[in-house]
């Protein structure tokens, strides 16, 4: 007789934040990436998973890697495309978001791949999606980037096979970060200890503590003995009002450069989601340098975008888990 699948390692339908994700679906979307990466060092890449669905990319904030790795990703799975332009769609003619959505159901779709600037965006279209409509959150607001973190999750494994004896160091603009945040959860998740976390007053979250991380006053201090530094970009565009001096006094107490980073270990990984601000919060010769792993992130972001399409489309009906 089969066993049920308990339900810490049943697939996702809908994948919005890593916040309640089980260790067993993190390592599995990890593992089934991890078969996926060589499809890109193929003649041909592409499998055949996925054909016959339709996946949309809907953005409605600028995005270079999330969106075409997206892209790439569902293509890579013979899904067919779509990526509706938001700033000449009928949304700005003030079509509601839900009245995009049945349209883009009504165009049969499969899949949502969503950005948007207010947190709780794509809980909105899971919520009102119909049954067989899959939504991926591409990043809500300072809420939640889920695939940005396990693809970081990824790219870490491939590195430093155990978690669990990880010092991982955040630095920049938390507050704004839905990337800190996506990527806090994932590391308590499969284990990390040390998470320290750095940031001007100004740009840290104040319920920072109860997610289980450690705030390092300086930068020197976070950094000495760390395994991964995770720099973050100031995001001027969620600021309201001054939070910060001027970026020269900014990058002269948080900016990463050779000194600080001579700190670390000497094989700490130096990670950014990108889009980089070069000599505002990173060094241009660390962001380049032998330790940093920045555009390995962006490929390994195709594979784990894969996975976690792949996971999505391919669960059986009735067979997934609530989250
Ligand atoms: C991040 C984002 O949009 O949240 N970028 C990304 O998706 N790689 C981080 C940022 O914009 O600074």
């Amino acid at each position: 007789m089969m066993r049920p699948t308990p339900p810490d390692v049943l697939p996702l339908r809908h994948l919005l934040t890593t916040d309640g994700l089980s260790r067993p679906q993190i390592l599995s979307i990890l593992d089934l990436a991890e078969s996926f990466l060589p499809v890109g060092a193929r003649a041909v890449k592409k499998v055949p998973l996925l054909r016959g669905k339709t996946v949309v990319n809907l953005f409605f904030e600028p995005s270079t890697r999330t969106r075409m790795t997206f892209e790439l990703a569902a293509k890579r799975l013979s899904a067919d495309v779509l990526n509706l332009d938001v700033a000449h769609s009928s949304t700005r003619k003030g079509e509601t978001l839900l009245d995009t959505l049945r349209n883009l159901e009504a165009m049969q779709m499969d899949m949502l791949v969503v950005r948007h600037a207010e947190s709780g965006a794509a809980d909105f279209f899971a919520r009102h999606a119909a049954p067989h409509v899959s939504v991926l959150n591409a990043g809500d607001g300072r809420h939640a980037h889920p695939t940005q973190a396990l693809l970081d999750m990824f790219t870490i494994r491939r590195h430093k096979a155990d978690f669990t004896a990880l010092t991982v160091v955040i630095v920049g603009d938390v507050a704004h970060s839905r990337v800190a945040r996506s990527q806090i959860h994932a590391l308590r998740i499969l284990g990390v200890p040390d998470i320290r976390v750095v940031a001007p007053r100004t740009l840290l979250p104040v319920d920072i503590e109860t997610l289980g991380v450690r705030v390092v006053p300086h930068l020197e201090t976070a950094l000495r003995d760390c395994d991964v530094v995770i720099t973050l970009r100031l995001q001027r565009e969620r600021m309201q009002g001054t939070f910060l001096p001027s970026e020269g006094e900014y990058f002269r107490h948080y900016g990463l450069d050779a000194a600080r980073l001579a700190l670390a270990r000497p094989d700490a990984l130096v990670m950014h989601p990108g889009p980089i601000n070069r000599n505002v919060e990173i060094a241009s010769a660390v962001a380049d340098g032998p330790q940093s792993v920045i555009l390995e992130q962006v490929t390994n972001g195709i594979a784990v975008r894969m996975a976690v399409m792949a996971q999505v489309l391919g669960r059986a009906p009735g067979q997934e888990s609530a989250a």
